[in-house]
């Protein structure tokens, strides 16, 4: 090794000992098994889980795997370069258009991730002179996709507190001049659990002229009747510009994202948005797997139904075991425990019970708001949730929480 690999190395050394120190380090649990409600554990054996995204169950859905096993089969690994050079795979196409209908827009295109989504529509639909608005809880993909944006085209951009209409609307007068103001917004909140107030932001932005983004990574297959997203939960399907989404959630859980708007934009992304011209395209097994669980959703929207249920189940027996989740209606149910060490020991105390949810504490949210998020999941059962709400009753008796 160089001496220059040894400082570096050593540097990094340093600076992991202080996120020890600053009990801000995260470690990494190893798992034995498909991600479903209980997951093996590398060293703790059987563990429920309730901090995944796997909120309708299909990670381990046998057509889900199986539709993945298929595509490997039928399309090999990849293409082993970018789709414009070498060709795409006709399952992207079935998978995009797919993926556009179940969210009632006219196209869509696949991206390796929904960060990439994010980033890739982002710093290319914006333009010099346009005013980029975000909500001050958006996720780190948004907030860094405007930042690509500002460094490529000098928008301008600004933050409206969250879920607060009346500063979106006045941060949008300030933008009046501007040649277009866009407004990005999550569908949900993931930290929260919170809705966006949707059809609020599109009437706000019919008014003053400006296109609605909307990042449902934690809403596709979540809220509406049949899980088709934020827009289907306030009864506006189709009337939302944008729409951006994860494959890694509850379409499956694999990985990947997609943005999906008017006829135009997939075609115009392809020729511009810089992850698609200079990275690889979606695994095909990816895109297989993904659109099995498209069409499982599909015929089977009593899956939204059970989650829904779960999520109801689940936020009234914590109330009453004495616990404060923040109000809600979405499986995200965030259990506010005060002091980040509180949120740390109630995870580990819930690990030894058997039960995997993680802690956040400050700077991730609000000082004196630590928290452990649960999620929940179609792939619980009844007696799946009232295991973790006995667990969470012993560990909060144990740190006094409750
Ligand atoms: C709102 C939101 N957008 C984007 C992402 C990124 O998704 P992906 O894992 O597909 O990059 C996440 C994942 O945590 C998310 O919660």
């Amino acid at each position: 090794m160089t001496a220059t690999n040894t400082t570096f190395g050593g540097a990094l050394e340093q600076q992991i000992e202080q996120f020890k120190r600053d009990r801000v380090y995260k470690r990494l649990n190893y798992l034995d098994s498909p991600q479903s409600a209980w997951v093996k554990m590398e060293g703790r054996g059987d563990v429920l889980i309730l901090s995944s995204n796997n909120y309708l169950g299909l990670c381990d859905e046998p057509a889900v795997v199986e539709a993945g096993i298929e595509g490997l089969r039928r399309f090999g690994a990849g293409t082993g370069s970018v789709r414009f050079i070498c060709g795409t795979f006709t399952i992207h196409r079935e998978l995009e258009e797919a993926l556009a209908r179940f969210v009632g827009t006219e196209s869509s295109l696949s991206f390796v991730s929904a960060w990439n989504a994010n980033e890739g529509l982002t710093a290319t639909v914006v333009e010099e002179g346009d005013f980029v608005l975000s909500d001050a809880l958006n996720h780190a993909s948004i907030i860094d996709s405007m930042r690509l944006a500002k460094a490529i085209t000098k928008c301008t951009t600004a933050v409206y507190k969250h879920g607060d209409m009346a500063d979106l609307r006045e941060k949008l007068r300030g933008g009046a001049s501007a040649r277009r103001r866009l407004i990005w917004t999550d569908g949900v909140f993931s930290m929260e659990g919170a809705i966006a107030k949707l059809p609020d932001i599109l009437e706000i932005a019919r008014a003053h002229d400006a296109i609605v983004l909307v990042d449902d990574s934690h809403a596709t297959g979540v809220l509406g009747k049949n899980g088709r997203g934020t827009a289907e939960h306030f009864g506006v399907l189709g009337e939302v510009d944008v729409i951006t989404s994860t494959l890694g959630k509850a379409l499956g859980g694999a990985a990947g994202g997609f943005v999906a708007g008017p006829a135009a934009l997939a075609d115009y992304l392809t020729q511009r948005s810089r992850p698609q011209l200079f990275s690889n395209a979606l695994p095909p097994t990816v895109a297989a797997s993904t659109l099995a669980a498209v069409r499982l959703i599909e015929d089977q929207p009593e899956r939204v139904q059970r989650l829904r249920d779960n999520s109801r189940y689940f936020r009234e027996q914590i109330i009453e075991a004495g616990f404060k989740p923040l109000p809600g209606e979405t499986p995200i149910i965030p259990i506010i425990v005060g002091e980040t060490a509180a949120a740390i020991q109630m995870s580990d105390a819930l690990l030894e019970e058997g039960v995997f949810v993680t802690g956040f504490g400050y700077p991730v949210v609000p000082q004196g708001q630590a928290r452990v998020r649960c999620q929940i999941s179609a792939a619980h059962s009844r007696e799946d949730l009232d295991t973790a709400v006995r667990a969470f009753k012993k560990a909060g008796q144990r740190l006094k929480i409750v």
